[in-house]
Parts: structure tokens; sequence; C-alpha cells
């Protein structure tokens, strides 16, 4: 199972030089329930930007680069030897962005966790568009905003609906 976790603005925004757009604590606790004990796969601008090694999963970084390494990340070429190392480690697999590699990726994987947020800011990097023929939202829990999280948002599941 290859599982894509994003969140986006009303505008399918994700990010802006090189940073998340938002402060939502209870959206990053959500995304680190969804994918501790599993492998993470990510491009090497995400992989910077957030500047260390998530802990308690195997962070797999794409790069093309070749003299570029850090300490408690497996650096890979591409996104099939991003896929093919992860599923090695465990069946359930999470690919954690960004925009270039979830352009990449959307089409190979069954299941998309969406954090809806109920903004729209200025961005540099988009989802791409899930397509309705494609996807099938499954899930849907709605989030007020408080004290601690700016925006309304809600977690989405979408299932690949699959071909007959
Ligand atoms: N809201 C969210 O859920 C979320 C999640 C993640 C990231 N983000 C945001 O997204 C932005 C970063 O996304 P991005 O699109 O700029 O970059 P990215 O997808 O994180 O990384 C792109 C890099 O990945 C490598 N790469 C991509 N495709 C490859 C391939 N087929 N083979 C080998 N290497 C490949 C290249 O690295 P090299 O240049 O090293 O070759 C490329 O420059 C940031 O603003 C971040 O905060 C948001």
């Amino acid at each position: 199972m290859i599982t894509i976790v994003v969140a986006m603005g009303k505008n399918r925004e994700i990010g802006a030089d090189n940073q998340l757009l938002w402060h939502l604590p209870k959206d990053l606790k959500h995304f680190k329930e969804l994918t501790s004990g599993h492998p993470i796969i990510m491009g090497r601008k995400t992989y910077e930007s957030i500047g260390k090694p998530l802990p308690n999963r195997t962070n797999i970084v794409i790069s093309r680069k070749n003299d570029w390494f850090e300490e408690g990340i497996l650096i890979v070429g591409s996104i099939k030897e991003a896929l093919k190392f992860a599923k090695k480690i465990d069946e359930n697999v999470f690919i954690i962005g960004g925009g270039n590699i979830y352009e990449q990726t959307i089409d190979l994987a069954d299941k998309l966790e969406v954090t809806l947020v109920d903004a729209e800011l200025r961005a540099d990097t988009f989802f791409p568009i899930i397509d309705e023929k494609k996807w099938l939202k499954t899930d849907e829990i709605a989030h007020l905003k408080d004290e601690k999280n700016q925006f309304d948002f809600s977690f989405q599941t979408f299932e690949k609906i699959l071909e007959k």
C-alpha cells in the first residue's frame, strides 16, 4: 500500500520558499500517527526543509545529486529505487512530498491522506489535481481552528477507484 500524505490549501497550495504555509499542531500529530513505524519517501528539498531525519521512521530521500550525504537517511537516485527499498522494509509506504515528488507519484499511490486547510495563501508549490474519476473520498473529519491551530481544516481520505 502506497499512501501519499499532504496538507493543502483551497487552491492546492502546499509550500512557499521551501517552507510549509501554516502552523497546525493537530495536523503534525496526525502526520506522526499515520507515518510512525513506516518508511517515508520524500524529495531532497522537502528533506532540507525539515532539516533532520524524522524519528521512528526510515527516511528515504530522493535526489539526482551524487555528491550529497547526510547521516540517518537513505539517499536514492529515483522514485523506483525509493519504492523498492521502502517495500523491502514494510508493506505500508508513505510518500510525504513535496510538489515535485507528488506530481510524479500520484498515479502510483493507492491512498491519499489529505489535510484540506481552509485558507488561500501565496505559494510556489502545489499538489496535483485529485481526479474525481480516479479517486473516491472515503472519510472526512472536520476540525475547527483554535488558539493553537490557526485555520479550520479537515482530514480527508481518498482511495483509488480500481479499474474494472
Ligand atoms: N504541505 C505539505 O503537505 C508539504 C509536504 C512536503 C513538502 N511541502 C513543501 O513542498 C516544498 C518542496 O517541494 P518541491 O516540489 O520544491 O521539492 P521536492 O519534491 O521536495 O524535492 C524535489 C527534489 O527531489 C529530487 N527529485 C525529484 N524527482 C526526482 C527523480 N525522479 N529522480 C531523482 N531525484 C528527484 C530532486 O533533488 P536534487 O535537486 O537533489 O536532484 C529535486 O530537486 C516546500 O515548500 C515544502 O515545505 C509541503
